[in-house]
């Protein structure tokens, strides 16, 4: 069975230099043995100058987004091969911002899903419901699509390795994550739709059902001994080092 998982979503919220030095001061806190694996996630031009300060160190880069094709004239867009090529391991897809403010699809997300495993990136895709369509009791329907259309077709081996983040769209940075009971029912659902998709011993090594938004040290504990929950995606908690950290003891 593969470790928990702590990912660091830090957005667009620090400049090059700050990012550098976060990286070091969770480098430095981070330096004893942990029991879970943890991955930062810097904005694209932070990339590089995070991967110098990670280096040799327990703590793994990832990207906030990435495209699905190698090169050639996608304006903008970062190559799944360059991201390989500056040390990501792991590529976030399909967040809910970029779906709201940048059109992006399920067939995107699946897009990208397939192209990042192609280039040894794992996938951590984000799934979740925004309030209207939770008002309308689509809630469990959104998920179920979200999750069949980005993964329907895709191999999973080995070594790869699958992240799911189960983000409720309209708790994401509100200070208040939904009930544990709530995420306990979308991980479920979750659960069993990967089940049609890979054999159980695939799933249970190489494929993570994780929780995000509004994570904190005061809140993660809730969660932390939900079935099949394998970690979390965090993102305003992870800008303060000291208080990621107490997250990421707590699983
Ligand atoms: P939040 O963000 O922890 O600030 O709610 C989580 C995310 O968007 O991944």
């Amino acid at each position: 069975m593969s470790k928990p998982i702590v990912i660091a979503n830090w957005k667009m919220n620090l400049s090059v230099t700050q990012s550098g030095k976060l990286a070091q001061a969770m480098r430095d806190l981070l330096a004893d043995e942990i029991n879970s694996e943890v991955v930062i996630c810097p904005s694209f031009t932070s990339l590089s100058d995070v991967a110098k300060v990670l280096s040799g160190s327990l703590i793994r880069l990832g990207s906030q987004d990435v495209f699905w094709e190698e090169r050639g004239a996608y304006t903008g867009e970062e190559s799944p091969k360059i991201l390989e090529e500056i040390g990501c391991k792991y590529a976030i897809i399909g967040h809910s911002e970029r779906r709201q403010y940048l059109g992006e699809t399920d067939e995107i997300s699946h897009l990208k899903v397939k192209a990042s495993l192609g280039y040894n990136l794992n996938p951590i895709l984000c799934v979740g419901e925004t309030y209207a369509e939770r008002n309308q009791g689509q809630a469990d329907n959104v998920i179920f699509r979200q999750v069949v259309r980005a993964l329907s077709g895709i191999d999973i081996t080995p070594n790869q390795q699958l992240v799911i983040a189960y983000e409720p769209v309209w708790v994401i940075g509100s200070g208040r994550p939904i009930e544990p009971k709530e995420a306990q029912h979308a991980i479920n659902l979750i659960y069993q739709a990967v089940l049609d998709f890979w054999p159980s011993v695939i799933i249970k090594n190489n494929v993570r059902i994780i929780y995000g938004g509004s994570v904190d040290s005061g809140n993660a504990g809730e969660f932390v001994s939900l079935d099949h929950l394998a970690g979390f995606l965090v993102g305003g908690a992870s800008l303060k080092e000291e208080e990621f950290l107490k997250i990421i003891k707590l699983i």
